[in-house]
This record gives C-alpha cells, sequence and structure tokens, in this order.
C-alpha cells in the first residue's frame, strides 16, 4: 500500500569496486540472462546505469513495452517505485519487475495517500451529492490510488496526455479531481483554455474540506490536490529571464511539473519524451534552455553538439531517488537474477493491479 518499500541490502564494498570491474560484471550478468531479461531506463536515469537499458522512455511508455517483451519473464526497471509497480500491473502473468533499489522513491507520489485521498473523497461527495466528481490520477501516484480512481470510474495521465484525459473527465462529470500534482493540474487545465487560477487547491492538512470554502469547492470545475515535485519547483521565472538575458535567441523548454508562472515564461512545455523529440527537430546551431532533471539535460547536451544546450538551473539537484539506482545496485541485482536469486521484486497484490489495470485502460482507450 505505499509507494515505496525498505532499501535493499547492498554489500558495502561493492560501492568500492572500479567501474570498469562493475560494468563488465554487470555484461557478464547481462548476457547469460538472455532473453530471458528487458531492461527498461527511465529519460532521468543516469549515464552509468541507462547504458544497460534495452529500451528507454517515459512512465507509460516504459510500462507498455516491458508487457510486450514476452519473451522476458524479468523486466528490470531503472526508475522509481511508482513506474516499477505500474510495468508489474500491466505486466504478463509471467513476467517478474525488478527494481535495483526499492527505496527509489517519488517525492510528488508520496505528496498523495490512500487515506487522505479518500477523505477527502468521502467529504466532497457527502458535502456535494447531486456533483459527478471524476477521479484522475497522475501516473506518479502509488498503485493504491491507481486501484482507487479505477473503482471510482476515473483514469490515469501522464504528462503527455493530461490534456486528454482531462477533456475525457470533464465530458464524464461535472467536477476533476485530480491528484497529486497541482502544478501539472494547472498547466493543463490552462492548456484548456480555463483561468488557471479557477482549479481550487485541496490541502491535505487542512481538515475541513481541505481549506477550500464551501462555495468556492461547490462551483468548482477543477480541483487539484496540493502536490509537487521538489525538482521541478526550483526552476523560476527569474531562471528564464537570466537564460533570454545571456542568450538572446534561447529556446526555452520546461516540463509541465513546473509552476504556472515558469511554464508561461517559457516558449514550450511537455513530457520528457516531448523535450527529446523538440531537441532532434531543432537545426544545428540552436540554444535551447530545458527546466528538467539534470540527467536528461546532460544526456540531451551530449547527443547534441551541433547545438548549445544547458539547464535552466546551473546548480540544480537532480532527483534524488532516480539517482538511488546505481551502476554498484545494478550489478548486484543482475548478478543474482544470472545465480537465480530473484530479489527486489516489486508485486502489486492482485485485486488492487486488476483496479488499477481498469484506470490505466481507460487512459489507453483516450
Ligand atoms: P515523464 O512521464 O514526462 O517522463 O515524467 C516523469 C517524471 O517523473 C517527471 O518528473
Ligand atoms: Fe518524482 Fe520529481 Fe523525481 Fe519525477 S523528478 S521522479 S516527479 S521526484
Amino acid at each position: 500500500m505505499t509507494t515505496s518499500a525498505p532499501a535493499c541490502a547492498i554489500p558495502a564494498p561493492e560501492e568500492t569496486v572500479p567501474e570498469a570491474e562493475l560494468i563488465a560484471r554487470a555484461t557478464a550478468a547481462r548476457e547469460a540472462l538472455g532473453d530471458r531479461l528487458v531492461v527498461l531506463g527511465h529519460h532521468y536515469q543516469k549515464h552509468e546505469v541507462i547504458r544497460f537499458a534495452d529500451i528507454t522512455g517515459d512512465s507509460f511508455l516504459l510500462a507498455r513495452r516491458g508487457a510486450e517483451a514476452t519473451r522476458a519473464d524479468l523486466v528490470v526497471f531503472l526508475g522509481v517505485y511508482f513506474m516499477a509497480e505500474a510495468a508489474d500491473i500491466l505486466a504478463q502473468p509471467h513476467q517478474r519487475v525488478v527494481l535495483p533499489d526499492l527505496g527509489a522513491g517519488c517525492h510528488l507520489a508520496e505528496c498523495a495517500d490512500i487515506f487522505t485521498v479518500d477523505d477527502a473523497w468521502s467529504q466532497i461527495s457527502r458535502a456535494f451529492p447531486d456533483r459527478t466528481i471524476v477521479p484522475l490520477t497522475y501516473m506518479n501516484s502509488g498503485a493504491d490510488l491507481k486501484a482507487f480512481v479505477g473503482r471510482n470510474g476515473g483514469a490515469v495521465c501522464t504528462s503527455g496526455n493530461a490534456v486528454r484525459a482531462f477533456e475525457w473527465a470533464r465530458a464524464q462529470g461535472d467536477m476533476v479531481f485530480f491528484f497529486p500534482d497541482e502544478h501539472l493540474g494547472r498547466n493543463t487545465a490552462a492548456r484548456l483554455g480555463i483561468d488557471p487560477a479557477a482549479p481550487v487547491v485541496w490541502d491535505p492538512r487542512q481538515a475541513e474540506l481541505g481549506g477550500i470554502a464551501p462555495d468556492a469547492l461547490g462551483a468548482a470545475e477543477i480541483v487539484l490536490w496540493k502536490g509537487f515535485c521538489n525538482v521541478h519547483t526550483g526552476f523560476t521565472v527569474r531562471q528564464v529571464e537570466e537564460a533570454r538575458a545571456a542568450h538572446p535567441d534561447v529556446t526555452v523548454i520546461v516540463h509541465p511539473e513546473c509552476p504556472r508562472p515558469v511554464v508561461e515564461a517559457a516558449d514550450e512545455d511537455g513530457s520528457t519524451e516531448y523535450i527529446i523529440r523538440r531537441l532532434d527537430e531543432m537545426p544545428a546551431g540552436s540554444t535551447v534552455a530545458i527546466g528538467t532533471d539534470w540527467n536528461l539535460v546532460d544526456r540531451l547536451r551530449l547527443n547534441h553538439p551541433d547545438k548549445t544546450v544547458f539547464c535552466l538551473k546551473e546548480d540544480l539537484c537532480p532527483c534524488v531517488t532516480m539517482n538511488r539506482i546505481t551502476l554498484p545496485k545494478l550489478t548486484w541485482t543482475l548478478e543474482n537474477l544470472a545465480a537465480g536469486d530473484v530479489v527486489n521484486v516489486v508485486q502489486v497484490e492482485e485485486q488492487m493491479a486488476a483496479e488499477a489495470r481498469l484506470a490505466l485502460d481507460r487512459m489507453l482507450a483516450l
């Protein structure tokens, strides 16, 4: 019922083994596993591990591609816990999903838990019995929240399809209840032509109606959970202004988990897949400032030597939980798998997985 679990035990000396030796050992274990294994890597993973990925992508693409790799019975996920859970929910019955560090959570996903969301749902339903409330959860949420959404007629969305998901939800009812990312919700509302100030914000620390005045909640079309990503809320309008002052021809692209004023100040916003695609499309000589996790920005910089690519925030602290997946932990995982010991399995209980699958399938059908 959680979005993260206790960290796995890694023998301490592994952290001091030279990198070249770890790469050789991980490669040998990977080869020994052959077609039995597919390795999925999210774009925010470090170079030292993503080099082992068979498939790279955003969270939803990876979950789907893992299930499509039917020859593999082992799926190693280079990412964070909610992504591994989603992969397990969509996996084939014979597949097991493994996360090299079970402590790799997600700050944003942990902003909402099943107890406070369930309580909020009950309060809103009791206060406004005539409203049809449609729950929507961001992919960055626990399996228990995806299951909650599934059994209450809602869907999952990602940063890549949030606009379509909101349109769908608005057609199903007259109040959209979106969690856990306030900023993605506000940016999506703006894309739909809704005044970005119009959605009300449910603060789970407030006992009564999330701190929202009853009249305002009763009139609201969109209710956003007060949750945020600690990486993307580090970007500011001032950084955008500084990038423009230093590079008058710069194109600023940010992830929609950034606060609304930052997205407004930027030229474009979109998912990690969108950002990668836009860099591919831009002509040589372009200058691009990017507002998202540092590992991805650095990889884009290396992959586009003909462009000037830099992170909007020079001293950005990368996503610490994504960075918990290290080469020593991956080596330890692959060697155990090759020896027949399936360590660090992420398994969503069947009833929960069935309900969560409903919400994921509704997203797929959009
Ligand atoms: P994407 O789905 O755009 O890859 O984003 C996942 C994420 O965690 C962003 O912080
Ligand atoms: Fe979660 Fe933010 Fe890290 Fe993405 S960047 S995994 S939303 S903490």
